[in-house]
């Protein structure tokens, strides 16, 4: 990433006030999560990039939700337009907040694709051309949807129609403005109070500024955007599925040119969150989601799922794997078909195989679960060998008991522990035993088995007639 100025003379509005009545939901449309984060989070990541003197957020509908889930961080200033009546009336909301700077930012929380390095562009012009009005302006080879920025013969810039005012000569125009505006604080809310709502829509446009600027004899600028993919502003599910494709494809080229070996990248699903060390090896239909974080040289899948987990160095999550909210250790080996849930914790070079589930449960360095068993609600000891189809009964149907495990311990299988109960250090128990009291130390452990009988005379019965 290249180097982003830091802008402390400028107030960043972030408009995420308005119904998203094209997403038909009942979640404001910027908590719609794009690969796991938020629309608007993606937003406020990429404009606190600027450090810029503050952030207003503008929220209407929903506004106690978005407020919930962002949080209060110490530069955003919250903002509520009570009647969502337009971008321009959106910003107008802000005008007490934005004070003690130069200039003003105004930002989609709809385009969660925006990088910093373009807002920089944007602020970077801004300043260096003098302009009071400048924005973001792209070509895009189908506009619909977008405002249109409105050139005369020679080039210059004349103003902005939305789609839903445009003649069909002005739908045919290309060039498109993005909504993200940098404006000199000094004009932003003169022009703002100059803007009606005579419009299709009946809101106060805030591209409307554009040609009172230019009455008014101001410098206006448009920059054109390197990637014009980074304004798909999110309107409706289909776009809300664009955007996560492109945003999965820059995410997956980052890792990739960071060292992680990625098959088949199409098939996988990596979230904005994850982590990844070098040398790691991510095989086809594998998700990484939430804020996992993956060492360097591991192997992770085919089709494994792991969700906010940390993994250390060279471990494999072998095919069909689910983890999650679990801690996997160095050189750990889990899988084919395991199942780590929350607060399992494995220390290093811990086994986990098929067909095993672990649930609330640390397991000590080296030791393997490896086949058919159930962990949950306990502590298992370094170095033990825990056999086929251990059973830990934690719940007595109405609480949770803990089985606690020493270390260096064998235990036969079949064997179920009947919790809650603790085995010491260096015990064997036997096979298909019920433990039901405490283990001591050392020795063999074993519940009475049922008598074996041999019947030689016995003979399979037959089939009639066969
Ligand atoms: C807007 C622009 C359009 C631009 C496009 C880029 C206007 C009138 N149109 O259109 O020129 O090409 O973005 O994506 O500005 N909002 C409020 N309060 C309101 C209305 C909207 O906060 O009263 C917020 C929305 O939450 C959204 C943003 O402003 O985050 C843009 O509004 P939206 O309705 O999505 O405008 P577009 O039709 O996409
Ligand atoms: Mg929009």
């Amino acid at each position: 990433m290249s180097q982003v100025m830091h802008y402390p003379e400028l107030m960043v509005c972030v408009l995420a006030a308005g119904k998203g009545k094209r997403m038909r939901s009942s979640l404001p449309k910027v908590l719609h999560p794009v690969l796991g984060k938020a629309m608007l989070e993606h937003v406020l990541h990429t404009v606190e990039e600027l450090r810029p003197h503050k952030i207003a957020v503008v929220t209407g509908d929903g506004s106690d939700k978005v407020r919930a889930h962002i949080g209060d961080l110490a530069n955003l200033e919250w903002v509520i337009q009570d009647k969502q009546l337009g971008t321009g009336h959106a910003v107008r909301q802000c005008e007490s907040v934005c004070t003690d700077v130069e200039d003003v930012m105004i930002v989609c929380g709809d385009t969660p694709l925006l990088r910093c390095e373009t807002l920089d562009a944007l602020a970077r012009h801004h300043r260096e051309s003098g302009a009071k009005v400048t924005f973001l302006s792209a070509v895009l080879d189908d506009p619909f949807g977008y405002g249109r920025v409105l050139r005369d013969r020679d080039g210059n810039i004349v103003g902005i129609v939305e789609e839903r005012d445009a003649t069909d000569e002005q739908k045919a125009i290309r060039e498109v403005t993005s909504g993200i505006y940098c404006v000199k604080q000094d004009v932003l809310f003169t022009l703002l109070a100059k803007v009606g709502n005579r419009n299709a829509q009946g809101e106060y446009y805030l591209p409307d500024i554009v040609p009172l600027a230019l009455d008014a004899g101001m410098n206006v600028q448009a920059v054109h955007m390197n990637d014009v993919r980074e304004i798909v502003g999110v309107n409706n599910r289909k776009q809300l599925a664009e955007a996560e494709a492109i945003l999965q494809q820059r995410i997956i080229e980052d890792w990739q040119l960071s060292g992680v070996t990625i098959e088949q990248p199409h098939t996988v699903r990596i979230e904005a969150s994850v982590r990844i060390g070098m040398d790691t090896v991510i095989r086809a239909g594998t998700q990484l989601l939430g804020s996992t974080v993956i060492g360097d040289e591991c192997c992770v899948g085919p089709y494994a799922v792991i969700d906010n987990c940390w993994i250390d160095d060279a471990v494999q999550v072998h095919a069909f794997s689910h983890l999650q909210d679990a801690s996997v250790g160095s050189d750990g080996r889990i899988g084919p078909f395991a199942r780590l849930r929350p607060e399992a914790q494995l220390d290093s070079k811990v086994h986990v195989g098929n067909f095993v589930e672990i649930k609330k449960a640390v397991v000590g360095e080296g030791s393997k679960i490896n086949h058919l068993t159930y962990i949950g609600d306990a502590t298992v000891g370094a170095g033990c060998n825990i056999g086929a189809g251990t059973i830990t009964c934690n719940y007595d149907g109405a609480n949770k008991h803990q089985t606690i495990i020493g270390d260096d311990v064998f235990v036969g299988s079949n064997t179920k522990f009947i919790a809650p109960v603790r085995v010491g250090d260096g015990a064997t128990i036997g096979a298909d035993s019920i433990i039901t009291r405490d283990v001591s130390p050392g020795g063999l452990t074993l519940s009475a088995r049922p008598d074996q009988r041999h019947l030689p005379n016995w003979r399979r019965p037959r089939k009639k007639g066969g």
